[in-house]
């Protein structure tokens, strides 16, 4: 099966298809160990016309990255036993720039997302390489982001936004609402952590990131904002258009991620998160 794997890069600084294989618990090691090389090159890579998988066979798939990832907050999708699940109906609209959970000690570090229910047009999912973004930062911001520490925290998590703006009357949601409310995480992460499989810096910032410690509330999101702006800028992103069974896999914590909100049809999809991590820089 091997040589029948073709890795297409999608855009020139991250991203790439794999075509060739059918994804499943039962993948020959040696195409496995080709994704994750594809991995580590392009931090996010894309499978189309995965349609055999549901939530079983993801979550069984998704095992062989790590082991999986419970969401500290959100509970998990009925009737599965990991899947987190982000339906546009029930207003899980990712449209802010973030790594997967960085709010926790841990942060996981494989996401694997399918494709359930895409519209027709819209919906596309856009990833930033966070490696590149460091390296295009001027020598002088790259000393200062060396030693800098933020405190994540998910006060702002989208999910927790969602539990505010719901129906009061609704059992379901004031039981997810408690939840959101009783916890609130802040963990403290290096700016710029050196990734555990390639060696290579990173910035670690993102959508849950609350305060860059050492500076006021207003100095903080400047210097956020500029940090931000590097990993953010068109030159380091890949878009991906979905069809209804492709799966992306991303290295959580080599990324950001942005859904484009730009559609009104019904969007579902399902993700896996895997492996844990505590970021480290060049001094712990
Ligand atoms: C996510 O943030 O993991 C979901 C991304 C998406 O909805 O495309």
């Amino acid at each position: 099966q091997t040589n029948q794997i073709k890795v297409i890069p999608v855009a020139g600084r991250i991203g790439a298809e794999i075509q060739g294989v059918q994804l499943s618990k039962d993948l020959d090691t040696s195409v496995l160990n080709e994704i994750k090389q594809a991995l580590d090159e392009y931090k996010v890579v894309f499978f189309r016309g995965q349609h055999h998988l549901d939530d079983a066979s993801q979550e069984a798939f998704a095992k062989l990255f790590g082991e999986p990832y419970a969401h500290p907050t959100v509970p998990v999708k009925d009737n599965s036993n990991y899947i987190f699940e982000l339906d546009s109906e029930q207003g899980a609209k990712a449209n802010h720039w973030h790594t997967d959970v960085t709010f926790v000690p841990e942060v996981p570090k494989y996401s694997i997302l399918r494709g359930v229910t895409i519209p027709s047009v819209g919906g596309d999912t856009v990833w930033a390489n966070t490696n590149t973004a460091y390296e295009g930062l001027p020598e002088g911001l790259k000393k200062l982001a060396d030693e800098l520490w933020a405190i994540h925290t998910n006060e702002f998590d989208y999910a927790q936004l969602v539990a505010k703006a719901i129906d009061e009357k609704d059992e379901v949601r004031q039981k997810y609402r408690a939840v959101f409310e009783s916890t609130v995480y802040k963990t403290k992460h290096p700016v710029v952590h050196v990734h555990a499989e390639t060696g290579k810096k990173h910035l670690l910032l993102g959508g849950f990131v609350g305060k860059l410690e050492g500076y006021s509330t207003s100095e903080s999101e400047k210097l956020f904002s500029i940090l931000q702006s590097y990993v953010t800028r068109l030159e380091n992103t890949v878009r991906w258009k979905w069809t209804e069974g492709d799966v992306a896999i991303w290295d959580n914590l080599a990324t950001q991620h942005y859904a484009v909100a730009d559609y009104d049809e019904h969007r579902i999809v399902r993700r896996v998160t895997v492996g844990k991590e505590i970021p480290v820089n060049k001094d712990n």
